[in-house]
């Protein structure tokens, strides 16, 4: 292989870990807030509405994150949007390390959650644009697994806190990742697509010399003005049927991961560990580090199958899980968590809820909504079924403590347990299979207007 092969792989190497770095500060951001909130709420004696406003501003300010993302990445380039999250990130960490009351701290995670939406819709369309087409499934791929290292390290680092109760260090952690990432980017090109979009062919031309073989750079040039001269307007795109068919399929995949009801344990896994009997808050803890480990490892399993055993038996056997944990969870509640053995049986069962999110829901969920979309739309709508996820995201995340403590847990689980079993049938009916289906075969199957399940056909 010759020097300059072996330079260009070492780059897109860097960008990928980089692109990566964003994903870790979105699971570290995300998940942090579950440690830190019981010492929060004795520090302010907060209520519960005021402790879940702490977790939702984030995921209000990831929706805005998320809208105000399309006109940044296209305006000013989706380098500069990654940049800006990593500011955004590093002052929101700070902020939030040394919030002196509730409202500074609903402000802080408020700007946090719009670095947090900024990435989720950038970070993978970046690294989209700038990975050669063979690496592209995994460098996405790897941006969804580092978000649940991201949530495992904010659990490792709320447990290291937990003796002390320093909720301010387990937020203060967080700025250490954001300002490597504010470094990094800045030796990081700018995106060639964007860099045509905007009219610098030249520089775009000169970008492509970096990250690919010689010999491809005109063919991709070629491509990329080929797939902009087709680019329609909004108004077009909202007013063809076929393209809102897909588009209302996405919304409803993304609204059916979130009202899995993964972020119930995801931000709240302390409390629930608490509610199933644990009353020290290190046993919560370690339990919850071994949530966020189960979640890590089964994505791997999802990453390496989703390609050998397609979208849909996946998803069945996920959400079976799903259902069923929940299901007895609930009523496991029911009958009361007295005895070391049914507190430990919460645990298994939410350890099992766990695998079935991550093996199916968390990774197929995000791949589904990246393949449906005719090239012309797809940025529109990856922006509007991200914006989706994160206001069902908030919804769930800012109920959650208040259905527990008026309905009680038994009756919260199994709300979700029952979305859970619409879901598959709603998997069974409209999803389609696109495994080995190629995008163009996809988007040609949707013109020729066949029924959602059969797109992949
Ligand atoms: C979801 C997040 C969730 C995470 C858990 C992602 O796919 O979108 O809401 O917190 O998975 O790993």
């Amino acid at each position: 292989m010759n020097e300059k092969v072996e330079r260009t792989k070492g780059f897109v190497y860097i960008v990928g870990i980089t692109g990566a770095l964003a994903g870790l500060l979105f699971g570290l951001d995300t998940g942090i807030i579950s440690g830190a909130l019981p010492f929060i709420t004795s520090a302010f004696s907060l209520s519960v509405k005021e402790s879940e406003a702490i977790v939702t501003a984030v995921l209000i300010g990831a929706v805005l994150g998320t809208i105000i993302s399309g006109f940044v990445s296209r305006r000013l380039g989706r380098h500069f949007a990654i940049w800006a999250s990593a500011f955004i990130f590093c002052g929101g960490a700070l902020l939030c390390a040394f919030a002196v009351n509730l409202y500074m701290l609903v402000i802080a995670r408020l700007i946090l959650g719009i670095a947090i939406g900024l990435t989720s819709f950038t970070a993978p369309l970046y690294l989209s644009e700038v990975s050669p087409k063979h690496l592209r499934g995994s460098m996405i791929a790897t941006f969804q697994f580092m978000i649940t290292v991201g949530i495992l390290v904010s659990y490792i680092t709320d447990t290291i806190f937990t003796p002390s109760g320093s909720w301010r260090w387990m937020f203060g952690v967080t700025f250490f990742p954001a300002f490597i990432l504010f470094l990094a980017v800045l030796t990081l090109p700018k995106s060639p697509r964007w860099l045509v979009l905007v009219g610098r062919k030249e520089e775009a031309r000169h970008v492509l010399g970096r990250v690919r073989n010689a010999d491809e750079i005109d063919s991709e040039l070629n491509e990329i003005e080929a797939a902009l001269s087709k680019t329609i307007s909004v108004q077009e795109l909202l007013t063809s049927k076929l393209f809102l068919k897909v588009l209302l399929l996405g919304i409803v995949l993304q609204a059916i991961q979130q009202f899995s009801g993964i972020n119930t344990v995801i931000y709240y896994a302390p409390t629930i560990f608490k509610l199933a009997g644990f009353a020290s808050p290190i046993q919560q803890m370690w339990a919850t580090v071994l949530v966020g480990t189960v979640n890590m490892l089964t994505t791997i399993i999802a990453i390496v199958y989703v390609d050998k055993w397609g979208r849909k038996p996946i998803l069945y056997f996920g959400l079976t899980i799903t259902t069923v944990s929940l299901t007895l969870l609930g009523y496991l509640f029911t009958i009361g968590t007295h005895t070391e053995v049914s507190q430990y049986a919460a645990v298994l069962l939410v350890l099992l809820f766990i695998f079935g999110f991550a093996v199916s829901l968390g990774p197929i969920i995000w791949i589904l909504c990246a393949e449906i979309f005719p090239l012309k739309g797809r940025d529109v709508g990856v922006g509007v079924t991200t914006a989706t996820n994160w206001i069902c995201n908030a919804i769930v995340g800012g109920t959650f403590l208040t259905l527990v403590t008026n309905f009680g847990p038994t009756a919260t689980f199994g709300i979700f347990a029952g979305i859970g079993f619409l879901s598959l049938l709603f998997t069974i009916n409209f999803v389609p299979e696109t495994k080995d289906v190629s995008l163009e075969q996809i988007e040609a199957n949707l013109l020729a207007n066949k029924n959602l399940r059969d797109l992949g056909a």
